[in-house]
């Protein structure tokens, strides 16, 4: 019988709204070549897409960070997932705690953008995770649930799917406190079990990564984790030495 080996550990840089065209020269210059061992992806603000894709190494994935999911329209300020892929947009960033929390953005809203990807060859990255209070409350499990159940149901009907979730607890995000690994271990593999019992889909082959306050000195504790297969960095993807360390760090280097 074939088995099918894992995917390699991924490693996406979210530059959010920073960044600048000195930033993707640098990009294109130190990330120059493929890391054996981990696959790099970089989500710079989408005005800068075209500059960065032109000169990066063909080995790292650009991506955005934000779509919308209708194909066209008067949806002045948004952009459609057919126009991001015929542009080379492999990925998309959808849900992420900022849209969520200062954009409006309800579970509702990213399941149907992750439709949307998903149907026009862009693959999701779904942000998943809890506030603060939500897991002081011993809710972080439900709330992580309802996320990720919303995605299911809408998307499990798709086969083949490509799609890659990531886990981000909210009050890890920019604040320098990382959950513990543990933890995030926990719920991870409860987002596998989520995925494997509800789909079809090989559970083994999606990607959940971790996401908040990621560094190099925390991120070989994270993904030694058997259900943490690579990270979503933000502050630390501003420094591509940094950035460059961790994605090495995820390869085993
Ligand atoms: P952070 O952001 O690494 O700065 O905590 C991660 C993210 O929001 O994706």
């Amino acid at each position: 019988m074939l088995t099918q080996s894992l995917p390699n550990p991924l490693v996406v840089a979210n530059w959010k709204m920073h960044g600048s065209l000195e930033l993707c020269q640098e990009y294109s210059i130190k990330l120059n070549a493929s890391s054996p061992g981990v696959d790099v992806w970089v989500a710079p603000p989408s005005i800068y897409f075209h500059r960065l894709s032109d000169s990066i190494s063909p080995a790292i994935q650009v991506g955005v960070q934000n779509l919308y999911w209708e194909q066209s329209g008067a949806f002045t300020g948004e952009l459609a997932p057919s126009m991001l892929a015929e542009l080379g947009a492999s990925f998309a960033i959808i849900g992420h705690s900022e849209r969520r929390t200062m954009f409006g953005e309800t579970d509702q809203h990213v399941a149907r953008k992750c439709s949307a990807c998903i149907d026009s060859g862009v693959i999701p990255i779904v942000c998943v995770g809890e506030s603060i209070s939500q897991r002081e409350t011993g809710n972080a499990r439900r709330v992580v649930s309802e996320q990720v159940s919303s995605i299911l149901r809408a998307c499990d009907s798709k086969s083949p799917v490509q799609i890659v979730f990531a886990y981000e607890p909210i009050w890890a995000i920019g604040t320098g406190a990382v959950a513990e690994p543990s933890d995030a271990e926990d719920m991870h593999c409860h987002v596998r079990s989520m995925i494997l019992e509800s789909t079809e889909w090989d559970a083994k082959q999606i990607r959940i990564l971790y996401g908040g306050s990621v560094k190099v000195e925390n991120a070989a504790a994270l993904v030694a984790q058997q259900n943490i297969d690579g990270f979503l960095v933000g502050g630390a993807s501003l420094e591509v030495d940094s950035f460059k360390r961790i994605c090495q760090i995820a390869a085993g280097v």
